[in-house]
């Protein structure tokens, strides 16, 4: 089958053909992918930055959304015909960026009807990034109040959205052509993180002392940081982590697959508690161009791989 990916880490994106994908495991089921999201990670995975369990020639792509062609002997709960979405990191096969993608069916979650192909395919990363910050790492209730740096991003503004459906009092930084958006997600207050300033302006806007920060903001964890009251939460989701300071306990997230999580994420997103953006489709054949695009912070509202059917 023609996928695209790397041939060698470090490599440039490019499509080739790769084997079938070989006879499903019991726990496995196989997905004809609809559409598969491209995001930066995918570009530290192409560079060999993160270790999704397959080395290449690889295809690239850790989240899709398709339909279930086959099923292992032991898959529960999932029949030929379902419409799914899924994370499956660690891969089973090759990733995503291919006509069909081997899942264990503990990654995957059904496609509410309500939703497209395209969204949901991008769907899984982030949203399971911001439950695993917002539920895992910070623990947040709705007595607190969440500073979240680098809510313009997909993953970012989930975390916004799930602390407001918590009742967390939110506060935010993005850039102007976000800052709208962000304010839709829940936050109370939107600063410009581009102003040296946004720390103080955040602490004055805070209605006491700011319980947990979440940093979804490249290079943006240490300044976060400083906006948190002595003893209080940090995680991080990109890869700088500062040493603590004050007790604050510092947290670095790092997604995991979770089939159930994804369930109740996905049923809040087909119960429109949670929104996202429609991104911009590209064929394989330019899955190169696709990830230049967000790569280079030029698509702010998603980019999939979208296979013909
Ligand atoms: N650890 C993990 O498991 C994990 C999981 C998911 C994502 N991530 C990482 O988390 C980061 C965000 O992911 P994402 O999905 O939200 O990415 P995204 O959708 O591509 O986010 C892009 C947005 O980030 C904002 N941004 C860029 N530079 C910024 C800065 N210096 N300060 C504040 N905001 C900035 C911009 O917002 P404006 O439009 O407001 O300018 C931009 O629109 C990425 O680095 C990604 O690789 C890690």
């Amino acid at each position: 089958m023609l996928v695209a990916g790397v041939r060698a880490f470090g490599g440039e994106v490019q499509t080739f053909d790769v084997d079938d994908p070989q006879p499903l495991a019991v726990d496995e089921v196989l997905i004809e992918v609809r559409s598969a999201g491209v995001g930066n990670w995918d570009d530290i995975i192409r560079t060999g930055g993160w270790d999704v369990g397959t080395s290449p020639p690889l295809a690239l792509g850790v989240e899709a959304a398709g339909v279930i062609i086959a099923v292992g002997a032991e898959a529960r709960g999932v029949r030929v015909g379902d419409e799914v979405l899924c994370h499956p990191v660690p891969l089973r096969g090759q990733g995503a960026w291919a006509p069909r993608l081997i899942a264990p069916v503990s990654s995957l979650a059904h496609k509410p009807s309500e939703i497209s192909w395209e969204t949901a395919a991008i769907f899984p990363v982030p949203a399971l990034t911001a439950e695993q910050v917002v539920d895992e790492a910070l623990h947040l209730n709705g007595e607190e109040t969440l500073l979240v740096h680098g809510a313009g991003g997909i993953t970012g503004s989930l975390i916004v959205q799930l602390a407001a459906l918590r009742g967390v009092d939110v506060l935010a930084t993005a850039g102007p052509r976000s800052a709208d958006r962000v304010l839709a997600s829940g936050a109370r207050e939107v600063i410009d993180y581009h102003d040296p300033g946004w720390p103080q302006r955040a602490k004055a806007l805070a209605k006491g002392p700011i319980d947990a920060a979440a940093n979804a903001a490249p290079g943006g964890a240490a300044a976060a940081m400083t906006v948190l009251a002595d003893g209080g939460r940090l995680a991080s989701i990109t890869p700088d982590h500062p040493a603590s300071t004050r007790g604050v306990d510092v947290t670095a997230v790092y997604v995991r697959s979770d089939g159930a999580q994804l369930t109740r994420l996905s049923a809040l997103l087909g119960s429109r508690r949670l929104s996202m953006p429609n991104p911009r489709p590209y064929p394989l054949l330019q899955a190169a161009e696709a990830l230049a695009q967000v790569v280079a912070n030029h698509a702010p509202g998603g980019v999939v791989i979208t296979n013909d059917t």
